[in-house]
């Protein structure tokens, strides 16, 4: 949890994430060095200075190269060498086993239910996040660091796009009919209207000059990325989770299990971003938008909460209602506070603390650990002893 502390004007603002304490700068003559684990850059010191004083979250000068150096935002680099040691391919996930279970017969009514469910909102859902991190987030930062790390969010969502395709051609679903079908599920319908309703300006561009435009700017992040995918993906992901710690539809819960990982890093991602856009432009983070942020979340687990009741109409998967209700209360208010804004309930403890093992187990997981044989064969691996592959 990150502490506040108070800004001139008495308003709360949250504290910056800690830096990495991984890249080390020097001077040497007329150049920067830079040095990040095991790899050396060197830069022109007074082109570097240039580059690092127009750097901004938003508004800063904008560069075709994308060229990270000299680093800013170093947290967002550590985040986007985290994504990348995470990095899986859904299609070499086995789904034989899912396949039979699937079609003999082996699940009951209510756990074919939850597969489906995962199917038909996470189709539109991981949809939704990439064309929105695309063209509201990614689009009006300016700092080729963020740029870069929400260009890897982008492509982690479409791998999730893939990975949804991977269990619905494994399992033999009907693609049209699950799209025909969740499309008309009121409360897959109401939570992707209520992240999008927003959306259409923010694409248009606006100017982020604007104390107000810069507030729905920062509304848009906290929606996507503590909202959305930290709140309103968590309790689906630990019903299918649950199914997979019983032996049931394993090969999708590996696949869940990988893009779990993901969205803690998204959600670390978006947090970041959100802090460092807060410190830098203090004039947004008034006392009224932070409670506009508050009810925007209090909506979003309203409407959770209608979804999970649709998903789970009655006590099952080995857990009650009630502990899913509690876990979509347990994670707004993580991300609220994790922003310094108060909470919307009593809820403190995960009532499914074996899902934070699922997350972290990051070594005994690490994909290509497990994959080394096909990936060498296929060529894909040249640089297997780079150390972010560990
Ligand atoms: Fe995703
Ligand atoms: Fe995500």
């Amino acid at each position: 949890m990150l502490a506040v502390v108070v800004a001139r004007d008495a308003t709360p603002i949250p504290e910056r994430g800690e830096q990495t304490p991984e890249f080390i700068e020097r001077e040497e003559g007329g150049q920067v060095v830079y040095q990040f684990r095991n790899k050396t850059f060197r830069l022109d010191k007074a082109k570097a200075r240039a580059r690092l004083n127009g750097k901004r979250v938003i508004n800063g000068l904008r560069s075709a190269e994308l060229n990270v150096l000299p680093l800013k935002y170093a947290e967002a680099y550590r985040i986007y060498k985290q994504m990348k040691a995470n990095h899986w391919e859904p299609d070499v996930i086995d789904m034989t086993k899912d396949a039979h279970q699937w079609n003999t017969g082996a699940l009951s009514s209510r756990e074919r239910w939850i597969i489906e469910m995962g199917v038909g909102y996470f189709s539109s859902a991981e949809g939704i996040v990439g064309d929105s991190v695309l063209h509201v987030i990614e689009d009006n930062l300016t700092a080729a660091e963020l740029k870069h790390a929400s260009l890897r969010h982008i492509a982690e969502e479409s791998i999730h796009m893939d990975s949804l395709l991977h269990i619905i051609g494994s399992l033999n679903i009907d693609l049209d009919e699950v799209t025909a079908k969740f499309a008309d599920i009121p409360s897959i319908r109401r939570k992707n209207d209520y992240i999008t309703r927003h959306m259409p300006e923010l694409k248009m561009g606006i100017d982020l000059t604007v104390t107000a435009n810069k507030q729905k700017f920062a509304k848009a992040i906290f929606g996507i990325t503590q909202v959305m995918e930290g709140t309103q993906f968590y309790a689906l992901f630990a019903m299918v989770l649950s199914l997979h710690r019983q032996n049931k539809m394993t090969g999708v819960g590996q696949m869940f299990q990988y893009t779990l990982r993901d969205e803690s890093n998204h959600i670390a991602l978006g947090r970041y971003i959100l802090t460092e856009l807060i410190a830098e432009n203090p004039d947004l983070w008034t006392s009224s938008f932070q409670d506009e942020l508050v009810e925007f979340m209090r909506e979003g687990v309203v409407l959770e909460k209608e979804f999970v009741a649709d998903c789970l109409p009655e006590d099952g998967v080995g857990m009650t209602r009630r502990e899913f209700l509690d876990y979509v209360d347990y994670n707004a208010d993580r991300r609220l506070t994790s922003l310094g804004l108060p909470t919307l309930s009593n809820v403190r403890t995960n009532p499914f603390p074996w899902l934070d093992e699922v997350i972290f187990l990051r070594k005994e997981k690490n994909f290509f650990e497990t994959r080394v044989t096909e990936y060498q064969t296929g060529g894909s691996v040249k640089n297997s002893n780079e150390d972010d592959l560990i």
